[in-house]
């Protein structure tokens, strides 16, 4: 080959590979949109804050996540579809919301599985709840890990002290099939709902009452519509962060090692302030003056938990007695299930 033209094809190789390594490092960096459906003051909205600061500080212009609260973006119903068409990468919904995708997770809402958010702890640090974040696998979702809101409380416009207070009341439930259950064991009727129609519907009157956290109570005044909040903490409001398995696993290795680790030490995060946001939330709506908090007896609480119980028998062929069995030693036991 003459030098001259051996000298421009070298030439040319070089400003390609320049050109590409130029183009490398100013490439838009990858946009991780995070919906999620609840106020910013609450457990998951801090939560979703807190991931897209620590991805900012420790993964620079490589990867940037976007917030889109309180259903701004999608709503329940819909932010799943979204998930799965790769529209946003990130969600993180509350437990009751997978039915459709892994009926054992259907577990957690078992009214009165465990008895407080430690238990829940265990049980998702052990072998029977890490499992339950890969069981979506075949439908693209992969769970990254547990987000801790805290327990319910009953709320209505009319005081429920006993079970059969409850007969005949309109409550809202999430789109959960054993939730729905627990309800008509009440004799109550339950409404399957979007998040962020809860309020309207609770202060038009089309829902009598629901089911919910202080945080979420108190961050959409649910308070200013409900006279009556019953501290029953019958059941659980946790979250599985979940991803689109193609986006993250198409993510170059050493960019998700890092997503991973930013997760671990967020999700630390948000599980030691649960508690003490729900606490400031009940104190904000006690101060609030607008809602009479009744308090149960042992023996209140026992007859609620009496009148739901029968819904476990009914789900445990879908949700597996095993996985039961583990969730119940969560209680009981020191160590993850
Ligand atoms: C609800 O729909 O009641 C809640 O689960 C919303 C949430 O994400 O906390």
């Amino acid at each position: 080959m003459p030098f001259l033209t051996r000298h421009f094809l070298l030439g040319t190789a070089g400003c390609v590979a320049l050109v590409a390594s130029i183009g490398a490092h100013a490439q838009d960096p990858i946009v991780i949109k995070f919906s999620h459906v609840v106020a910013e003051n609450t457990p998951k909205g801090q939560g979703a804050q807190l991931f897209a600061e620590e991805v900012e500080e420790r993964l620079g212009d490589r990867v940037r996540v976007e917030v889109y609260p309180n259903s701004s973006l999608y709503g329940d119903g819909k932010e799943m579809e979204a998930l799965l068409l790769g529209d946003v990468q990130m969600l993180a919904p509350s437990l009751a919301k997978f039915e459709q995708y892994s009926p054992s997770i259907q577990l957690y809402d078992l009214p009165f599985l465990f008895d407080d958010i430690e238990a829940v702890d265990r049980f998702q640090q052990g072998e029977a709840g890490q499992g339950l974040l890969d069981s979506m696998q075949e439908r693209n979702i992969q769970g990254l890990a547990y987000w801790h809101n805290g327990m319910k409380q009953l709320s209505a416009n009319k005081a429920l002290h006993e079970p059969r207070d409850a007969r005949g009341l309109k409550f809202r439930v999430q789109a959960s099939d054993v939730l729905d259950e627990q309800f008509k064991e009440l004799r109550a009727v339950p409404r399957k709902m979007s998040f962020g129609e809860v309020y309207q519907a609770l202060q038009t009157g089309v829902v009598n009452g629901q089911e919910n956290t202080w945080s979420n109570i108190y961050s959409q005044k649910m308070h200013e519509v409900q006279p009556y909040i019953t501290e029953s903490n019958h059941g659980i409001i946790d979250y599985m962060v979940i991803t689109n398995a193609d986006f993250w696993n198409g993510l170059p290795d050493d960019l998700r090692s890092e997503l991973d680790a930013i997760l671990v030490d967020v999700t630390q995060q948000v599980n030691q302030q649960a508690f003490d946001l729900n606490q400031q939330a009940k104190q904000a709506i006690v101060d609030a003056g607008t809602s009479e908090i009744i308090q149960l007896s042992p023996e209140e609480r026992e007859e609620w938990r009496e009148a739901m119980r029968p819904v476990w028998e009914n789900f445990e062929d879908e949700i597996g007695a095993d996985l039961i069995d583990a969730a119940e030693n969560a209680n009981t036991s020191s160590t993850p299930q």
